[in-house]
């Protein structure tokens, strides 16, 4: 089986290092030896430390690698949308198999990778996209395809992980918390994908095509990141028993008219600490999977870092060079459902509504007023009097309201029609909570 590698960077240097220490194990898996045929890079002369490897298999030319007759498999670990889409689809248009870790990709544009494999034959695999080491994306393609998955919720960003539990640990503000990221290298020197929730929008969207056997885009991703989390909405959050995570979450649901739909959505989310999902810390990624037969299933590890995603994408090749040699191609992506994706605004989720109110007669009457008037149900009230304190009855007031699930929509308009009360001095916080109470 012979190789092309495009990409020889964090991920692609592990591949290469791995290929060569694993070589003879590797063989005796698939049944034949794997070989390097060559490496794109956009750098030639680039340091690549002692990288087990001949130098001269190095190429700047992705497009001339990928076409030679003597290559099977196209292992593409560069990342972005063009040219790596025109490359991909090239290699599975002319029969190749390939790999990557692309989910910036394959969230945008899935959609034109299968449809090339389906033309040329070959396998697409991409365990690596989501959630880095934890194979996860296998379970879902292949084991549970005898089951019906009603929700996947998962941290699948580590870099918000870990920013997100070190508020929590040290009471850190999101600045400090990301600054420690910076320097420890989990935070990127332009962390926007991860902290504005882009990564994990694309990862929700690639679970949710594989859970929900339909295509789902980044585009139909509702998507919020975690720059807006206070050092007092983690402290709310503990005040209730509660941690926050950057979740995304897909889910089975119906619409107004009955039709089945699925719900894609990334955002920071208070969960309880009975919540499996709440343990999770460091830049450790997990996905919960919640399917009719099976129940409740916890895949854990890590999302991220050279090593763990280069065992991902070598699983891959394994996988497709056995295929390739038995003459078989896994199966095609199911996407035979085609369920549409609901607004938002008609996900069904719950919030935690932080208030400086005037305290006197008649307020708590009226805010509950308002979430009457949007037909939101109140599950808790918490009053106490402003910044915490223990004093009694003075000019202002700290009211914490947590609802029962209502739609997003109805939500989102009780808390603009309470930010125009004259008794409301502000909102102070509004997050979403997620899992059982
Ligand atoms: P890096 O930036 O470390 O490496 C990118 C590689 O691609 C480099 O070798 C670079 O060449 C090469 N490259 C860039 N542009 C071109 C081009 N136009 N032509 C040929 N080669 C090019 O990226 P990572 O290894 O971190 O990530 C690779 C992929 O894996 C991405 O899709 C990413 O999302 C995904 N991924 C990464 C994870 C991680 O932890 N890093 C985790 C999960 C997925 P040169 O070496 O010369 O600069
Ligand atoms: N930036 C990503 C993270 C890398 O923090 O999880 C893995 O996709």
């Amino acid at each position: 089986m012979r190789l092309a590698l495009l990409g020889c960077g964090t991920v692609g240097s592990e591949v290469v290092r791995l290929l060569h220490e694993q070589s003879a194990d590797l063989a005796a898996r698939i049944g034949a030896p794997l070989e390097i045929a060559g490496i794109a890079v956009r750098r030639i002369g680039r340091d690549r430390g002692d990288l087990p490897v001949d130098p001269a298999l190095f190429t700047t030319d992705p497009l001339g690698l990928i076409k030679r007759d003597d290559v099977d498999v196209v292992v593409e670990v560069v990342g972005g949308i063009e040219p790596a889409r025109s490359w991909l689809v090239e290699a599975l248009r002319a029969g190749k198999s390939v790999v990557t870790a692309n989910k910036a990709l394959l969230a945008e544009d899935g959609g034109a990778l299968h449809d090339a494999a389906a033309e040329g034959g070959g396998d697409l695999y991409y365990e690596a996209a989501v959630a880095g080491a934890i194979p996860l994306l296998r379970p879902l393609r292949e084991s549970l395809h005898g089951d019906r998955i009603t929700r996947v919720t998962g941290i699948v960003n580590g870099t918000t992980n870990f920013i997100l539990s070190a508020m929590d640990a040290t009471g850190a503000g999101f600045a400090e918390a990301l600054e420690e990221a910076t320097e420890l290298g989990y935070a990127e020197a332009d962390p926007t994908a991860d902290v504005e929730g882009f990564d994990a929008a694309a990862k929700a969207a690639i679970l949710a095509s594989l859970a929900f056997h339909s295509r789902v885009s980044a585009a139909d991703v509702h998507r919020e990141g975690i720059t807006e989390v206070t050092a007092a909405d983690v402290a709310s959050a503990k005040a209730m028993g509660c941690t926050i995570k950057l979740l995304c979450i897909a889910a089975r649901g119906a619409d107004a008219a009955g039709r089945e739909t699925v719900s894609v959505r990334v955002h920071p989310a208070m969960i309880p600490l009975t919540h499996p999902l709440a343990s999770v810390g460091d830049a450790f990624n997990a996905v919960f999977v919640e399917a009719e037969a099976a129940g409740q299933l916890m895949f854990y590890g890590r999302g991220a870092g050279g090593a763990p995603t280069a065992s991902a994408v070598l699983g891959d090749v394994v996988a497709v060079s056995r295929n390739r040699l038995a003459g078989v191609r896994a199966a095609s992506e199911s996407a035979y459902a085609d369920l549409p994706v609901r607004p938002m605004g008609e996900a069904l989720t719950r919030y935690h509504i932080s208030l400086d109110v005037t305290d006197r007669p008649g307020v708590l009457a009226a805010v509950a007023g308002v979430f009457a008037r949007h037909d939101v149900s109140i599950a808790t009230v918490r009053q106490g009097p402003a910044g915490g304190g223990t004093a009694g009855r003075g000019e202002d007031a700290d009211l914490v309201i947590v609802t029962h699930v209502a739609p997003d929509a109805a939500l989102a308009a009780t808390v603009e029609e309470l930010r125009g009360l004259d008794i409301v001095r502000s909102v102070a916080s509004v997050l979403r909570v997620e899992g059982e109470a």
